[in-house]
This record gives structure tokens, sequence and C-alpha cells, in this order.
């Protein structure tokens, strides 16, 4: 006979191996990707020597048995539950209780760390370890944890927020580690050129060591940028760009018209033309000077001057005057760019003409601003950003080294500078190029574009995405929307005596809600942002830590120096020859043959 104390003990330790049974099939279901159904086995085993043994009245088999069988037994019961509520769960929880697997099964290979678990309210997670191959910069400080923004060629971001609520200052802890950790050029086109901005970057190409160039449209001591450099066809496709978006009309007439003069120009020695020489060039009036030019040309340029010549019955039509006088003064007020000064070259103290040239910028790492002052002056801003873009994009390839662009404020200039700005997305991608955009709100973009889809084209270009806090609503709606969706249990709680008890009775049932909802990009402190980025695969919510850097003294450009290493010689007339060719091109002032600069 069996002991009374003994059939306790039993029973005790019975309940607690189940739970413990209990406790394993809810660590499987978790955390694992074994099926409930591997405990069916061994708990029908428990469960048949258990009946066995009280079958043939073997009490004291049948209580060795009952501690044995308990965990499997439990565990195979709830397991087996979970797994039928998560069938009928549908979607995600569903495919995932469909691909568990049985123990000798091989686990599945999740690409890259990839782990896959579940969390409370059945939430099913899918949470991707950073790949080794790209480096990131930690926006809390915190460098094994918190939310990262990766860096590299290719990795391009986009911030959205409304004005004052942190973007620049996010925007400066991801250049200063692009500048410093990969020592990459750095190009900031600067919509609103706040002082503060000007200092950080100057403080930036202190510290990395490196030059500090400053393109200012309303500074008359700014440095001097060269635009227009390399083939004919290349100055002429990039000196009309401008213009390419507002006015298509005299695009399509001035590329033919630009086409001739750029060739005579650069047959004659004359290049790379200073910007004001090429609008003094592109005059109708100033055209018989250009074919006088072409006359005087070596005998290999027969077949120039001969299209000079025909051209010019095009130029002197009716027609042809009244075109191209109405495209060379837009020609005008686009490259001029606000103030002539920024793309007219200085003189160095040996008599040399020269500007900064954005390949050679980009050999020295230089750190090059541009303060377009959109505020005040929207259609030059918008015009300087397009043939800026249009510069790099050229400048990127020949240059062969890493970059980093920021287009702070590109909202301001989105209308005719967009479709540039995909290109440089792209260009970047292929010539080691990071483009961060800056813009406040993301119903901007389709909006001020008329290009439904913009946004959508566009975002499949980001590696990265922070949200500041937004005001609109369509804007909220959208990045909630990008940001993804989780599917939770929902449970419902059946109410009595007319809402006044809960009858202890409920429900459940899958829902379907925003990982992060449309209305926390409205109550985003300043500083505080979602980051999100499809390699993290979760978005998460923080407050960047700004970065401080110690104040420096950059290498700046010596209006009266010598000239330095960003800087090429140009053509230094800045106006057509008023006589003939041999009296208008001093020998003296050829730069020498012509070059492919
Ligand atoms: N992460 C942060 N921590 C502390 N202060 C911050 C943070 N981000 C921004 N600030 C402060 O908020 C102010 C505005 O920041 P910032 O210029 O970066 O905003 P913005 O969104 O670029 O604004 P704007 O639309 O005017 O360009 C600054 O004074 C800055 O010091
Ligand atoms: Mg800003």
């Amino acid at each position: 006979m069996l002991s009374p104390q003994a059939v306790v003990i039993d029973l005790a330790a019975t309940l607690i191996v189940g739970s413990v049974g209990v406790l394993g099939a809810w660590l499987m279901r978790r955390r694992t990707t074994l099926s409930a159904r591997n405990l069916y086995p061994p708990a029908g085993v428990g469960l048949a020597l258990l009946a066995g043994a009280l079958g043939a009245h073997r009490w004291d088999v049948a209580l060795v048995c009952l501690p044995l069988a308990a965990p499997w037994v439990a565990a195979a019961v709830v397991g087996g539950r979970w797994r039928s509520g998560d069938l009928g769960a549908g979607e995600d929880l569903r495919n995932h209780e469909l691909a568990r697997r049985w123990v000798w099964q091989p686990a599945t290979q999740l690409r890259d760390g990839e782990r896959v678990y579940l969390r409370s309210e059945g939430e099913l997670v899918h949470e991707r370890r950073w790949p080794k191959s790209v480096d990131y910069v930690s926006m809390t400080g915190l460098a094994a944890h918190g939310p990262r923004l990766p860096i590299g060629a290719g990795q391009h971001v986009v911030m959205f927020g409304a004005t004052g609520a942190g973007k620049t200052t996010t925007a400066r802890r991801l250049i200063a580690a692009r500048t410093l950790t990969h020592h990459a050029a750095l190009l900031v086109l600067d919509q609103k050129g706040d002082p503060e901005d000007v200092q950080h970057m100057r403080d930036l190409a202190a510290q990395a060591g490196v030059p500090f160039v400053l393109f200012d449209s309303q500074d008359p001591t700014t440095d001097r940028w060269q635009p227009l450099w390399g083939s004919p066809d290349g100055v002429g496709a990039r000196a009309v760009e401008p213009i390419k978006q507002s006015e298509p009309y005299y695009y399509d007439v001035l590329r033919r018209h630009l086409d001739v003069v750029c060739k005579v120009l650069h047959a004659a020695q004359m290049w790379p033309p200073s910007v004001p020489l090429l609008v003094d060039a592109c005059q109708p009036g100033n055209y018989e000077q250009v074919v006088k030019i072409s006359e005087g040309l070596a005998d290999d340029h027969a077949a120039l001057s001969r299209r000079a010549e025909a051209h010019g019955t095009y130029v002197n039509s009716a027609r042809g005057t009244q075109d191209l006088s109405g495209g060379a003064f837009r020609l005008e007020v686009a490259l001029a760019l606000a103030g002539r000064a920024l793309v007219t070259p200085r003189e160095t103290p040996e008599g040399e003409s020269v500007a900064v040239r954005l390949v050679e910028a980009l050999k020295q790492r230089a750190v090059v601003m541009w303060r377009t002052h959109a505020d005040t002056m929207p259609d030059e801003a918008a015009a300087l950003t397009v043939l800026a873009l249009a510069d790099l994009h050229d400048a990127a390839e020949q240059a062969g080294v890493q970059w980093t662009l920021l287009l702070d404020e590109f909202g301001a200039v989105i209308e005719m500078a967009a479709q540039r700005g995909v290109a440089i997305l792209q260009r970047g991608r292929s010539h080691g190029g990071q483009v961060i955009v800056i813009t406040q709100s993301a119903a901007d973009i389709d909006a001020l574009t008329q290009r439904p889809g913009l946004l959508a084209s566009l975002t499949d270009n980001f590696a990265g995405v922070v949200a500041h806090r937004q005001t609109s609503p369509e804007s909220r709606d959208w990045l909630a929307k990008l940001m993804g969706t989780r599917s939770l249990w929902q449970s419902t709680a059946q109410t009595g005596a007319h809402g006044h008890t809960h009858t202890g009775r409920g429900s459940a049932r899958r829902v379907r809600e925003f990982r992060i909802s449309s209305d926390t990009f409205g109550a985003l402190a300043r500083g505080e942002a979602v980051i999100y980025t499809p390699i993290a695969g979760q978005p998460a919510r923080a407050h960047i830590l700004p970065v401080s850097l110690p104040h420096g003294r950059a290498t700046r450009i010596d209006p009266d120096g010598p000239r330095t290493p960003c800087e090429i010689p140009v053509y230094p007339e800045h106006q057509l020859p008023a006589g003939s060719p041999s009296d208008g091109v001093p020998p003296t002032k050829r730069t020498g043959p012509a070059r492919s600069l």
C-alpha cells in the first residue's frame, strides 16, 4: 500500500513539474521556431504508460509515471491550444505557425542574423542585426544600442520636420561622422544660410583638416565658383540647366545656339570660359564676333567655321534674334545667380584668373557650402541649386572620391530642382556619394512639384528616414504608413448591468495598428525624432544627441593670394573681343592650348 504522505508528495511534484512544462511550452512558442507538435509524442507515451500502470493496478509504477508524464502532457495541452489560436489568427501569425519545424528538421537560415520572435499580444517581431558591411552613426550616442543611421555611399537619408524641430542639428551629427570617419568631401546647399550653420561647417572643415569654401550669392567677397568646365557639349548643357524646368522653350533655343558658341570658344582656346564671358558670347548682338573668331581659326576647324556661319542665318533672322534675346536674358538672370561676384573668377598676384572647380574641391575633400538665400531670392536660389547639382553630377564622376551632399530645406527649391535631385541620388549610389535631403513636410514633395508619385519614387532611394515633429496631418499619416504596421491580439470585455459591470466574458480578435501612430509625429519634442531604416527594420523614437565641435580655423581661400589646390585657371576675359579676333584675343592672355578642364 502507498502511504498518503507519498501520494501527497507525488501530486505536489506533479504540479510543480507540470508548471515547468507549461513554462517550457511558453518559451518554445515565444522564442523558438519549434512546433508544439514536438510535444505530442512524449506526452502520448507518458499518458500511455500511466494508463497501463493504472490498468494493471500498479500504483507504485503510476506514482513514478505521473511526475514523469506531467510536464510533457501539460506542455502539449497548452502548446496545442496556443497553436490552434495562432492558426486561427490568420495572416502573419498563421504563416509563422505553419513554418514551425519538427525538432529533427534544421532551423531555417534567416538572412544576416535576422531573428523572429513573438512578443506579448501575439506581436510577431522581425529583428535584424546591423550588417557589418554598413558603417553607422549612433544618433543617441549609445554606440551599441539605440537608433542608428547608415553612413556610406548610396546610403541616402531624408529628414522631415516642422521649422525649428531640429532637422539641421540631426543632419550635423550624420555629416560630422561621415566627414571625419570616411574623409568624404562635404557639399552643403543651404537655402537659409544661417550664420550658425556657416560656423558649424567651418568648424567641421577645421576638425577634418580640409579647406572650407563658401559661396554666398549675396556677398561680394564670396569665394569664386567655376561651374563651366569640361567639353563644349558639357558646358553648353550645364549652362542651360537652370532654365530647363522654368523656360523649356528658351532652353531648346539656347541649347542649339550655345552648342556653336561653346565649340568656337573652345577651338579659339578661350577655355574654360567664365560665366560672364559665356553670357556675353551668347547674346545675339555679339554673334558676329563669334563668327569672326571662328573665321580666324586654323584650317582644321573649317567645318566648325562653316557651321558657325550657317547658324548666323538663324541668329540674324527676326525670329532668331527675338528668341535668342529672350533666351540670353533669362540665361543671364539664371547664371549671374543674384550677384556676378560668385561666378566671376578672381585674379591672383601672378595675374592668373582662377576660380574653384568642384572636381578639385572634391579631390581636396573640401567642405563646400552654398548660401542661396531662398527666402529673399527664390528663383535665383533654385537656379543656383540646379546648377550646383548639375556641376556635382559631372564632377563626382571625374573626381572619383567619397562625398556627402546636404540639401537643407530642399522644399524651398524642389519645384525646379526635383529632377536634378533624383538624378543626384542615383549618381551618389554609383559614384561614392551620400545625400541627405531635409524638407519640412513629406506632403510638400508631391504638392510643390505637381508630380504625384514623386514622393514614392524618392522614398525608394532612401536608406534612412528621420521624422521630427510634423504639423501637417497628411504628412503625419504618410509617415505612419511608411513605417509600417504590426498585428496584435485585441481583447474586448463583455459588460453587464447597462455597462456598469464586467461579466468576465470577452473575445479576442486580431487587429492591425501602425507601429508608430500618426499622432506620435505631432507630439515629438524639439530634438526628438522617429528614426526608421529598412536595415534595422523597426522604427525607434529617440532624443538626438547634438554634435559639438571645437571652434577651429579652417583653411580659406585668400582673395589676394596665389592659386589654391581647389582652383583652376579660367580664361581671363569677361567679354568677347570688340575688334578683329587677333586684336581681341591677345596671345599673352591665352591660357595655353585648349584643355578639356
Ligand atoms: N537634439 C537636440 N537637442 C537639443 N537641442 C536641439 C536639438 N535639436 C535642435 N535643437 C535646438 O533647436 C533649435 C532648432 O534646431 P534646428 O536649427 O536644428 O532646427 P531645424 O528643424 O533645422 O529648423 P529650421 O526649420 O529653422 O531650419 C536650435 O536652437 C537647436 O539648438
Ligand atoms: Mg534647419
